[in-house]
Formats: C-alpha cells, sequence, structure tokens
C-alpha cells in the first residue's frame, strides 16, 4: 500500500523519480496489490510510438466491472456506490448501494445479452445524467461490449455520424431529459438520427420524463420491464488487458470527430490511481465531478476512477443555475461532498453571481477543489479559492485529454503547493516535454513551447476507431518518438506548468472541445454562404467564445442579416449542437488567404482579439485590402 496514497512532497518526488526509472516495476508494483485479476500479465509495457503501438499488461485477464462492483461487496456491500441527485431538489436523491448496483448492472447486462449483444460489439449510448447512464456502460463492460456514449446534448446528425463510425446496432436511450426547467425531447433526437442509420436494428428506453412518445414497432423497447424479468445475477466476461472498454468521439481540427479507443487494464489501473491520489480520496469521503458522463471526465472520474476504489460518486442530473445559482452549494451542503470538481466555465458563471448566495450554505465539508476542461483564469481561481475553498481547500487544475484517459499534470492537494493558473506538475509516471520551434526539446525551466509527452503511460489511448493512419498522423509525427498535445505550455523558474491553450484549431468553448472545421462545414451548408472562417476569442463566463467571418454568395444584394445569422446557428445547433452556437458573426467581402489559398486564422484571430497592433506582414497575402474591411466593421 506505501505507494497507493502519496502524502507529502518529498514522497511524491520519490515515487514520481521511481516510476520514471523503472516504469514497468513501477506500475507493476500498482497494479499487483490494488485489483482483481483473472490472470496476471506476460509483459506490463511494449510500445513504439512510430508505429505507433502501445500495450500495457498484455496477457492479462480481467472484468473492469468486477474491479469496480464485484470486489467491494465483502466489505461495501451496503455503502452507497452512485448518489443520484436528481435535476429537481424537490424530488429524493438515490442512494444505491455497491449491492444494487451489482444487479442492476447483471439485470441490464442480461437485457443486453437476451437483445443479441456480444463481446466486441458497439453499444451507443445517449441517455442524460441518470442512474441508467453509468448502469448502461457498466453493463456494456460487464459483457464485453465497446460502449460509445454521446453526449446528449449533441445534435441528431452528429449522433448518427458516431452511431455510423463505429457501426452500432443498439442505441440505449431515454424518452427524455430535463435541464432544468426545460425538458428535451431526447427520444425525438434519436429518431431523427437512425432515419440515417440502417444499421441499428434495436433501441431501448429508460423512462425520465413520462412523455408521450412514438415507439417504433419492432425497433424500439421500454427498458423497465425488460430490466424487471432479468436476472440480477451474471457473470463477468473475461477480457484481455487490451481489449477495447469504449469509444469516445472528441473533436479533431479537421474533418469527422475521433474515436478515441480505450482499453481495458491500463486504463482501469491509471484511472483509479490517479482518482485516489489527485483527489486524495478517502474511505467515507462522498466524491462530486459536475461534468456530463458523456465527456471523458465522466466516465474516468465519475464512473471508473471512483468505482475501481469503492467510492461514493454523486451523479448529479441537473444545472448550477436550476432552481437557482446555489444548487451546486446546496448539493455540497446536503450531501457532505468532499471533493468538488468542475470546470472553469462553471465557476466564472457562478462567480458572475455573487459571492453572497455561498454564505447561506455549509461548505465545511469541502476538501479538495477540482478544476478540468481549459484553462482556470486568475480571477475565477482566487474566487473558487476564497468563496468555495475558505482560502483552505486546495485546488487541482487538472490538465488532461480526452486521448490521455486520466489527469497528466496536476497538483496533489496538501502535497503540491498550488499556484493560480498552474497545473503545476506531471502526474507520477507521466514525463512532459517542452518542443522549440525547431522541433528540439527545451531543456531546463523558464522555456515555452508545445507540450508532448515522451513516454507511455497505461491509459493512453491505443488508436482511432477505424483510422489508425490518423492517430498516428494527428498525434505521433509532429514530434519525432512523442505523443504531441496540440497544447501550449510554460514551465516556471521551479518546474511548474501552465497551459496556454491550443496551439491548433481546436477551440475550446465552456470546456468543451470543438474543431473548427465541422462547424465551418455546417455554415457552408446554408444556401447563401460562400465560405467561412471560425476563431476563438476570449469570452467572460466561456473562456472562449466563437466568432465566425462569413462571406455570401450574392454579393450586393442586400438580406436580412439578423435572419442570416439565426439561421445559421440554427444549422449550427442541428448538425452540431447548441454548445457550438457562434456568439459573433461578422459578413465580409473576402477572408484573408495565403497565396496557396489558405485562410489566415491568425490574422483573424487577432481581429476578432481585438488585437490589430501586430497583424505582421499582410502584404504577401492573396487579397490584403480584405484585411482592412474586416478591422473596420469588427464586431
Ligand atoms: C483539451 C482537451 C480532460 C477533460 C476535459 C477536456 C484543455 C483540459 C485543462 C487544464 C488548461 C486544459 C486542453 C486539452 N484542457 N484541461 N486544466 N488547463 N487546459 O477534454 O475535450 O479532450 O479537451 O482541454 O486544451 O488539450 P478534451
Amino acid at each position: 500500500m506505501s505507494n497507493y496514497h502519496i502524502k507529502h512532497l518529498e514522497e511524491y518526488f520519490q515515487v514520481y523519480r521511481k516510476s520514471v526509472r523503472e516504469p514497468e516495476k513501477f506500475w507493476e508494483e500498482i497494479a499487483e496489490e490494488h485489483f482483481l485479476w483473472r490472470k496476471k500479465w506476460d509483459s506490463v509495457l511494449k510500445w513504439d510510438f512510430k508505429t505507433p503501438e502501445v500495450t500495457w499488461f498484455e496477457g492479462a485477464k480481467l472484468n473492469i466491472t468486477e474491479n469496480c462492483i464485484d470486489r467491494h461487496l465483502a466489505t461495501r456491500g451496503d455503502k452507497t456506490a452512485i448518489l443520484f441527485e436528481p435535476n429537481d431538489p424537490k424530488d429524493p436523491a438515490e442512494h444505491i448501494t455497491y449491492r444494487q448496483l451489482y444487479e442492476r448492472v447483471n439485470q441490464f447486462a442480461n437485457v443486453l445479452k437476451a437483445e443479441g449483444v456480444k463481446k466486441g460489439d458497439r453499444v451507443c449510448i445517449y441517455v442524460p445524467m441518470i442512474p441508467e447512464l453509468a448502469i448502461s456502460i457498466l453493463a456494456c463492460a460487464r459483457i464485453g461490449a465497446i460502449h460509445s456514449v454521446v453526449f446528449a446534448g449533441f445534435s441528431a446528425t452528429a449522433l448518427s455520424t458516431r452511431i455510423n463510425d463505429s457501426d452500432c446496432k443498439l442505441v440505449i436511450t431515454s424518452d427524455g431529459s430535463y435541464r432544468g426547467a426545460k425538458t428535451i425531447d431526447l427520444k425525438g433526437i434519436v429518431d431523427e438520427a437512425l432515419d440515417s442509420c440502417p444499421g441499428v436494428l434495436t433501441v431501448l428506453v429508460a423512462k425520465r420524463i413520462q412523455s408521450d412518445i412514438v415507439m417504433k414497432d419492432g425497433r424500439d423497447k421500454w427498458l423497465q420491464p425488460l430490466l424487471d424479468a432479468a436476472s440480477k445475477e451474471g457473470d463477468a466476461e473475461i477480457m484481455d488487458a487490451e481489449d477495447p472498454l469504449f469509444i469516445l468521439y472528441t473533436s479533431g481540427s479537421t474533418g469527422q470527430p475521433k474515436g478515441m479507443v480505450h482499453t481495458t487494464a491500463g486504463y482501469m489501473v491509471y484511472t483509479a490511481y490517479t482518482f485516489k491520489n489527485a483527489f486524495q480520496y478517502r474511505e467515507n469521503d462522498v466524491y462530486w465531478c459536475t461534468a456530463d458522463i458523456g465527456w471523458i471526465t465522466g466516465h474516468s472520474y465519475i464512473v471508473y476512477g471512483p468505482l475501481a476504489n469503492g467510492a461514493t460518486t454523486v451523479l448529479f442530473e441537473g444545472v448550477p443555475s436550476y432552481p437557482d445559482y446555489g444548487r451546486f452549494w446546496d448539493v455540497v451542503q446536503k450531501h457532505k461532498v468532499s471533493q468538488f470538481y468542475t470546470a472553469p466555465t462553471a465557476i466564472r458563471a457562478l462567480a458572475k453571481q455573487g459571492a453572497e448566495i455561498i454564505e447561506n450554505y455549509d461548505l465545511s465539508s469541502l476538501k479538495v477543489l477540482g478544476t478540468v476542461g481549459e484553462p482556470i483564469n486568475e480571477e475565477a481561481w482566487h474566487w473558487y479559492n476564497e468563496n468555495v475553498g475558505k482560502g483552505k481547500s486546495p485546488i487541482i487544475d487538472t490538465w488532461w485529454q480526452t486521448e490521455n484517459g486520466g489527469i497528466m499534470i496536476t497538483p496533489i492537494p496538501y502535497v503540491t503547493p498550488t499556484k493560480p493558473t498552474y497545473a503545476t506538475l506531471p502526474f507520477i509516471g507521466i514525463q512532459p516535454a517542452l518542443m522549440g520551434d525547431n522541433g528540439e526539446e527545451l531543456i531546463g525551466n523558464q522555456v515555452e513551447g508545445r507540450l508532448c509527452i515522451k513516454f507511455p503511460w497505461p491509459s493512453i489511448a491505443r488508436t482511432i476507431w477505424g483510422d489508425h493512419k490518423r492517430y498516428k498522423e494527428t498525434y505521433f509525427t509532429a514530434y519525432e518518438n512523442m505523443y504531441f498535445t496540440g497544447d501550449g505550455a510554460l514551465r516556471d523558474e521551479v518546474g511548474y506548468y501552465r497551459i496556454t491553450g491550443r496551439v491548433d484549431d481546436v477551440i475550446i468553448v465552456s470546456g468543451h472541445n470543438l474543431g473548427t472545421a465541422p462547424i465551418e462545414d455546417a455554415i457552408n451548408e446554408h444556401p447563401a454562404v460562400a465560405e467561412s472562417a471560425i476563431v476563438g476569442f476570449p469570452h467572460d463566463i466561456k473562456g472562449s467564445a466563437l466568432y465566425a467571418y462569413v462571406t455570401l454568395k450574392d454579393v450586393g444584394e442586400s438580406r436580412d442579416h439578423s435572419n442570416l445569422k439565426k439561421e445559421i446557428n440554427q444549422l449550427i445547433s442541428d448538425r452540431i449542437g447548441a454548445i457550438a452556437k457562434l456568439e459573433k458573426i461578422q459578413f465580409t467581402s473576402g477572408l484573408p488567404k495565403t497565396r496557396s489559398g489558405k485562410i489566415m486564422r491568425r490574422i483573424l484571430r487577432k481581429i476578432a482579439e481585438k488585437d490589430t497592433s501586430n497583424l505582421g506582414d499582410t502584404s504577401t497575402l492573396l487579397n490584403p485590402e480584405c484585411v482592412e474591411e474586416i478591422i473596420k466593421n469588427a464586431l
């Protein structure tokens, strides 16, 4: 147990050094001591970043749900595993114990089996934040089916693209969902999506909002009667260490979303170990991550990491503003939350409401505060620290990505001294590198460059579903023998890391990773649009917001621009989802281009940021005259 819970800074350095000098030995010890294996591995690690190929614990056999559920039954059968807090605070919270979770996951797994789902099949899960979401994920893992969760805020088009990309035959959804005072017709979105998914044969529908929906004969089935009839017992499928556990889509800077594939053993070991240490989780703590399970944060730190540690994890259906902006603090007080993990965008939205609201609640149970998703600005950091943490709960600014599976750079609370806006030090086993403009590694401190990782960690995504070539090109070709993150970072005088933001065409809006290309594609679908370019610009609440420059086909014709803006945003909502809506749309007669025809986003970004002092040499552009026009009419 000695190296499982880091207790002080010296120990961190000591364990870190060991994890870097003898990575295989280090991870082997962690794996040996803390998990349930049906068979141990033949080799700990094989890797080659050129192909690229990474395997951890090859030859081992296990099932992750036996680690997350079964093995806790003897000692924690009556402990709450999942604490469901519904959208409406007037509705009672639901405590699902480890024993009940065991039974409900088995029932669900048996239903899936009866529907013909087998090991290796892909199942799409499009379910709001209700217990069925976590349970369906675990049920897939129990029978070896590969789950592909699609965030239930995505549009029908986004959903169908993801279903088809990974060839899912079964979809799990609900009749609808709550979002504050509103209800959303989820099943309607699924129906629309499935018009273009001929491969889907079955849709299982959970009841949540009791609405009247249309069930398609032969395809759609209510879930509850099937669950009620199913056995509460069931054997877990024995999986290979490197069998895929799930696919989760993330935006790329170009084209289709990337289906990141995470495999079983390494993902389990890393999410469990990081959960324990990054949150300093202790047996009777109540842990709450406010993310949606539809993102990697929820996969790793609502479901798998906490449950692998026998923790109590809160599953919150609601939003921070309903019924009022005290809702988060109401939940913290009510359930005596110890670890609270949220996003900078939520902190900024709450800070805007003032700190007085917080004073009505008892937050004394809080021990650790976390943030994730985007850089946290200084002001938000201090607001969080002073008003929520009362200056005594350390803030862990955790940097990581969908592709990473688990937290990569973070302070360890009560161990690493924090510094506002800094993610501080690499987690155990993580070897970051900063790369300079000429592809060289920047050695020493006080340097700034592109963030890479030099050595594999257990939960690195193994491929992009169906496109290994793209996996290689996206992450392993920019720098030899390195995983390239797409982020810029600096290392300060003591070796602390600060993430400075994306260096590619990905924009992080309210913590959501959005690629520019799919949004531009959606805009360009509008019959009046000739061309468009999207950039990010700083936004008080969202961190970054989207600024679109759009050229129209019929120059000269005067159109009602306000209508056009609405139509464009509607298209984006339909194709991608409301999260990708544009904050500003500027119509212009041209977009600045290089001679080879590439849009100069750098210039557009500066204009959107209202920093036109240093646009660089624009004379080499194909059409320098449009820059003046764009500056003049900038929004
Ligand atoms: C991108 C990954 C991993 C969970 C959520 C996002 C940005 C994430 C931080 C942080 C600065 C951060 C990066 C990264 N990011 N956490 N603490 N500080 N930036 O996952 O959707 O895959 O996005 O989010 O730019 O590359 P994701």
